[in-house]
């Protein structure tokens, strides 16, 4: 399988003018992302997520290292006319009706005037918004702003779309909506780039994802192997305490509220858990076996890698 994105040791640091430190937001970052998958990409706030998308867009410039998409270096002119962005924080002109902008911004693409109204019509259709097309921006809900804000990312007709948080701030049924959107659009053949902190999203989307804090990638892989590792929970009543004792040589985490157990074992040490617990006369309420989620694996991965978080504190005295 060809890789969509291609990233190799990309540095970039900001300087911090009150501390007169720099920052580095993006830490020698080397990452690839399969053509034709949704890749979810992770980490808490100020991890460097949105630095690493801006720096593929060819927004901002790298200290150090490179990226490639589709082959050719991230910001060449060629590669531009084949990816788009859905950012953060979109900018809307809010005079304009969701016609009006999807159709100005297929005049930047040069796409031809007979062509431009079926397209703009067919993505107004596929987002949703094909009954609100003549109304302004101004007096668009949240939910329809992020889906004119998708259909702006698919005028091109893009190959590799960058998603900033789609689904932030969305009722659930639009959030439904625009994950299905997500979702047709890898059946179509595009990558995906999505970064977002919906990880129930993430979960549910994505084929593979990477977890990053403060500029470093500390694990990337398929969702599915991840998420591999199921825990069996056990609980049990009439448990006491000489029998929890003998409970954590098996599920060191286990616990006891009054007399009754809780514990987590790995799937081949139920039966061993099940033996001691009835040997010392407990009686066992239920055996359950326990998915990790992927907000496990995230939380997780943060804290055993022992480093704190961004320190957002001084955010806004910051410049590059
Ligand atoms: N223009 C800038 N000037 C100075 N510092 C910046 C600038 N942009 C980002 N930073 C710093 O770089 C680090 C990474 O920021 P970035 O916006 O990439 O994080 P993020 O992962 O997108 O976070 P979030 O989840 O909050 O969107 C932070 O410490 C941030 O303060
Ligand atoms: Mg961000």
């Amino acid at each position: 399988m060809e890789n969509a994105i291609e990233i190799r040791d990309l540095t970039k640091s900001f300087h911090n003018v009150l501390t007169k430190e720099d920052v580095v937001a993006v830490d020698h970052l080397t990452l690839d992302v399969p053509e034709g998958q949704i890749f979810g990409f992770l980490g808490p706030n100020g991890a460097g997520k949105t630095t690493t998308i801006k720096m593929l867009l060819g927004l901002i410039f790298p200290d150090s290292g490179a990226a490639h998409i589709l082959g050719q270096p991230a910001g060449d002119i060629d590669v531009k006319r084949k990816i788009s962005y859905l950012p953060e924080t979109p900018y809307f002109y809010e005079h304009m009706t969701g016609f009006e902008v999807l159709d100005f911004y297929g005049t930047l693409f040069g796409i031809p005037a007979q062509k431009r109204k079926a397209r703009v019509s067919e993505l107004l259709e596929q987002v949703g918004l094909a009954s609100n097309m003549h109304k302004r921006l101004r007096f668009y809900s949240k939910g329809m702003l992020q889906r004119i804000g998708l259909a702006q990312a698919l005028v091109n007709d893009p190959r590799v779309l960058f998603l900033d948080e789609p689904t932030s701030g969305l009722d659930p049924i639009a959030h439904l909506e625009i994950r299905d959107l997500i979702l047709r659009l890898r059946e179509e053949g595009r990558t995906v780039f999505l970064s977002s902190h919906q990880l129930s999203d993430v979960e549910m989307v994505c084929d593979r994802v990477s977890i990053m804090n403060r500029g470093k990638v500390l694990k990337v892989g398929a969702l599915k192997d991840l998420l591999a590792g199921q825990t069996t929970e056990v609980r049990a009543e009439k448990v006491s305490d000489a029998a929890l004792a003998k409970v954590k040589e098996i599920a060191p985490d286990a616990f006891l509220v009054e007399d009754a157990l809780s514990a987590r074992v790995e799937p081949d040490q139920v039966n061993r858990l099940v033996d001691v617990v009835v040997q010392n006369g407990g009686h066992i309420v239920a055996v359950t076996p326990s998915q990790r989620t992927l907000e496990d694996i995230f939380i997780e991965t943060i804290q055993q890698a022992g480093m704190p978080v961004a320190d957002l504190s001084l955010e806004g005295s910051l410049s590059q």
